[in-house]
């Protein structure tokens, strides 16, 4: 059997059985002949109080226990569960055994070997900075911010397969490793076997490496994302969705960029961009929704403590009907507005994130989704509207964040995709298998891209994308 959690501990009756705490201490207070030590063992936002009671006969053994133990240790007490008369409990452990299982010092210590001196423990009970946090991500888990960061992730990628799946859709696992560039962007990391001086004497006649001694016989990259693959069980399974991690190495050192995300792709056949649009909407409510329902304590600390007016955001969000403009459109608010803009709109330009906060506060005063883009700035895969100008794209905008989801309905016309190939440069020979859906039973077909750790920084209102994924990976960033 597992131990109890302390969730689990927290929901008893108080009825004096005896029960196990497991956990980390965070804190202890030594009040003469009682000690109060508050046990967290991750599984909720609240610790629970065990009392000790040296008048009321400890053992030796705990009593010893007891004088060594500081934040930060591992323990595993044993006593009564009764109803607690502090407040902001209902509950607590008075406790008769204590095994202190793992020290944690609070003074530095030194090792008998090099390298093994024990540091005091780096997470005392002040408000530590994230930045500092980031230093010692293999730690912050232990706090109260990240645990509740921890847990949303959590219930969220479970929310996410459960909306799909309750929807009919298929869970596809796309591969890591691949060998086009889906985004057209360039902003690939290569994957290969051969040593950099391997790589010398491989050459080609005319220049550049030859990847037919690679570890694949080709040249590889990881993923940028399952999108092409998604359409090739879209256009068999009719409805499916990807959830896995990406990777760009684009020199982004902003708050919303990673060099490796987590990325949920549904595809679906049968739908244009307007049935994408309406998945997108019924999705993000959805999940928003979630957070609301499962995630309510967390929440009310990232409301306090993290950003205010957050679970007020959500509601709305959940309860809004999102707009709807068209690029062209929003380029005309854009410039029509008296605003003062970094980087001057004007059609053609991609949408910075001043111009999409502007569309979402100012303009449509909530979640906008922008369609129809110039095509010269989206990826080649996307439709191709009849102006031959502009594209079936969709980026849906949300306040504080801009650009939550990016998606589009595809060209599901064999000509006119190798036409844009080829227009840009690209070698459809290397696509053959992805025109071959265009070959064989094309049909109408869209989808979309949430960047899930954008979808995290939203419902917990964390300003930086570094503290909503265990271990960032980001420009010269790569520890632990
Ligand atoms: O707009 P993007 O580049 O779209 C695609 O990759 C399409 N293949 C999606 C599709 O149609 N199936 O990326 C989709 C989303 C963005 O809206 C954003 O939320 C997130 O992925 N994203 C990133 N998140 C963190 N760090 C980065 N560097 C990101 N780049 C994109
Ligand atoms: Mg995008």
């Amino acid at each position: 059997m597992l131990p109890l959690l302390i969730k689990d501990i927290l929901a008893l009756p108080p009825q004096s059985q005896e029960v196990k705490v497991s956990g980390w201490v965070r804190t202890k207070r030594d009040m003469k002949n009682l000690v109060f030590v508050e046990v967290n063992d991750g599984s909720c936002f609240a610790g629970i109080q065990c009392t000790f009671d040296r008048a009321g006969g400890l053992n030796s053994f705990a009593e010893k226990a007891l004088e060594a133990l500081a934040t930060g240790a591992s323990v595993e007490v044993t006593g009564k569960l009764v109803s607690s008369p502090a407040s902001g409990q209902s509950v607590e452990v008075s406790a008769s055994e204590l095994r202190l299982l793992g020290e944690a010092p609070a003074d530095d210590r030194s090792g008998k070997y090099p390298g093994l001196d024990v540091k005091a423990y780096p997470l005392q009970k002040k408000r530590h900075s994230l930045e500092f946090l980031r230093e010692i991500a293999h730690l912050r888990p232990r706090t109260n911010t990240f645990g509740a960061v921890t847990r949303i992730r959590s219930r969220m990628s479970f929310a996410i397969h459960r909306y799909f799946i309750q929807n009919g859709f298929h869970y596809i696992h796309t591969p890591i490793i691949t060998s086009g560039d889906a985004e057209g962007a360039g902003a690939l990391f290569q994957v290969t076997t051969l040593e950099p001086e391997a790589a010398v004497k491989n050459i080609l006649p005319g220049g550049g490496i030859d990847h037919s001694k690679d570890f694949f016989g080709r040249k590889t990259f990881l993923t940028v994302s399952g999108q092409l693959e998604a359409e090739t069980y879209a256009l068999a399974m009719s409805r499916v969705y990807t959830f896995g991690p990406t990777f760009r190495a684009e020199n982004s050192n902003t708050v919303r960029h990673l060099a490796e995300f987590w990325m949920i792709e549904p595809e679906v056949a049968f739908a244009a961009l307007e049935d994408n649009m309406f998945l997108a909407e019924d999705f993000l409510k959805y999940i928003f929704n979630a957070a609301l329902e499962e995630c309510a304590d967390e929440l009310e600390f990232f409301d306090a403590h993290v950003e205010k007016g957050i679970i007020e955001t959500l509601k709305q969000v959940v309860n809004a009907k999102f707009a709807h403009i068209t690029y062209t459109d929003a380029i005309k608010e854009l410039e029509k507005t008296s605003a003062v803009f970094e980087f001057k709109p004007s059609w053609g330009c991609d949408l910075q994130s001043e111009h999409e906060k502007y569309l979402t506060e100012k303009v449509a005063g909530g979640p906008v989704i922008v369609t129809d883009y110039p095509k010269e700035i989206k990826a080649f895969y996307m439709k191709l509207n009849n102006d031959n100008k502009t594209v079936r794209a969709m980026d849906v905008l949300v306040p504080r964040l801009g650009e939550i989801i990016g998606g589009s309905q595809r060209e599901d016309n064999l000509e006119k995709l190798y036409l844009r190939m080829v227009e840009m440069g690209m070698k459809p020979d290397e696509y053959s298998w992805y025109l071959d859906l265009r070959r064989y039973g094309s049909v109408v077909h869209s989808g979309f891209g949430l960047g899930f750790e954008r979808l995290i920084q939203y419902i917990t209102g964390m300003a930086n994308i570094r503290d909503v994924i265990p271990f960032p990976r980001a420009v010269g960033q790569a520890n632990f």
